[in-house]
This record gives C-alpha cells, sequence and structure tokens, in this order.
C-alpha cells in the first residue's frame, strides 16, 4: 500500500488515469458462455467504462489481450503511467503467479474484477493467485463490477478519502 501513500501526496490530477486489463478469452465476450458472462460485447462493456471515468474524473485506457507476457507488460508499463489498475486476468487467476509478482512488484493499487462469482463455479476457479496482491476484489456482479471498481479507484484517490484508513508505508 506504500504506493497510495505516494499518490495521495503527490496530488492527483497528474495521475489519475487507470489502466484496465482484461485478459484472456474476454475478446470473446457477447458470445462466449453467455449465461455466465452476459451479453454485453467488451466493446460495449469499454464504452460504460469510458462513460464512468469521464464521470468521476479519470482517464481509463482498456486493454485486452490473451497472452500472459502482454498484461505483464501492461503492468509494468503502468507504474510510470497510472494511478491505478483494474484487472480481469481471465483463467490466468488462477494459476499465474507471474501475474501476480508483476503486481506486487509494481505495487499499484490494483482491483481484481470477474463477471462470474469465481466462489461458486468449478474448484479449480475458487482460488485466485492474483487477489493477494491486489486491495480488492469484485466478483459476480457482471459488468457493473469494472465500474464500482472504477469508483472504489476514485474514493481511494483521494478525493473522497475514506476516513480512518490506514496508509502504511
Ligand atoms: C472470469 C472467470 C475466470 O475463471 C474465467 O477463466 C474467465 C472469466 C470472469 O470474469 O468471470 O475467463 O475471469
Amino acid at each position: 500500500m506504500v504506493r497510495f501513500r505516494e499518490v495521495w501526496e503527490s496530488g492527483v490530477d497528474e495521475l489519475a488515469r487507470v489502466l484496465v486489463i482484461h485478459g484472456p478469452n474476454l475478446n470473446l465476450q457477447g458470445t462466449r458462455e453467455t449465461k455466465v458472462y452476459g451479453e454485453e460485447t467488451l466493446a460495449e462493456i469499454n464504452r460504460r467504462l469510458q462513460t464512468e471515468g469521464a464521470r468521476l474524473g479519470l482517464e481509463v485506457d482498456c486493454l485486452q489481450t490473451n497472452h500472459e507476457g502482454e498484461i505483464i507488460d501492461a503492468v509494468h508499463g503502468a507504474a510510470a503511467r497510472c494511478a491505478a489498475l483494474v484487472i480481469n486476468p481471465g483463467a490466468y487467476t488462477h494459476y499465474s503467479y507471474a501475474i501476480r509478482d508483476a503486481l506486487a512488484a509494481v505495487g499499484l493499487p490494483a482491483i481484481e474484477v470477474h463477471l462470474s462469482n469465481i466462489y461458486t463455479r468449478e474448484d479449480f476457479r475458487r482460488v485466485s493467485v492474483i487477489a493477494p496482491a491486489c486491495i480488492g476484489q469484485i466478483t459476480g456482479l457482471g459488468s457493473e463490477g469494472y465500474l464500482l471498481a472504477l469508483q472504489a479507484v476514485e474514493r481511494m484517490l483521494g478525493r473522497d478519502k475514506p476516513s480512518g484508513q490506514e496508509v502504511s508505508g
């Protein structure tokens, strides 16, 4: 959480960019397993993210990739440019120590988002190796989860600093 202190102390305006990373198979959103993931396309979700970002005064960049290394590069790149990350790592959630290490290495506040509720599905989905490197996780609320993550970022950036919240470091 050291990074939060830096963000709070260095002023919000120049750092109010948020990178949203959509991991593998999310490009198929709207057509794959619609009963589980819904019928919204990724383009529609990204449009809603842009709209919500504009409302909150956040600059939102969206990236989708099916490749683990590209997610890691994006996390590294975000360190210099972004105040926070929102990440749906797709199936990498359940086994990518490399993505977890990247998040831990950059120390940016990250929120993990899942469209489906990973705790009500197959056993292998009930474990997130990414969550310990994140400040929080939103799961099972469909695409609303991404919007809620943006709202949480906006509050935690200090414009609406939560009272009583510990800032270590
Ligand atoms: C997912 C859940 C993962 O288990 C799955 O592999 C995905 C999507 C979700 O958003 O619900 O690809 O991250």
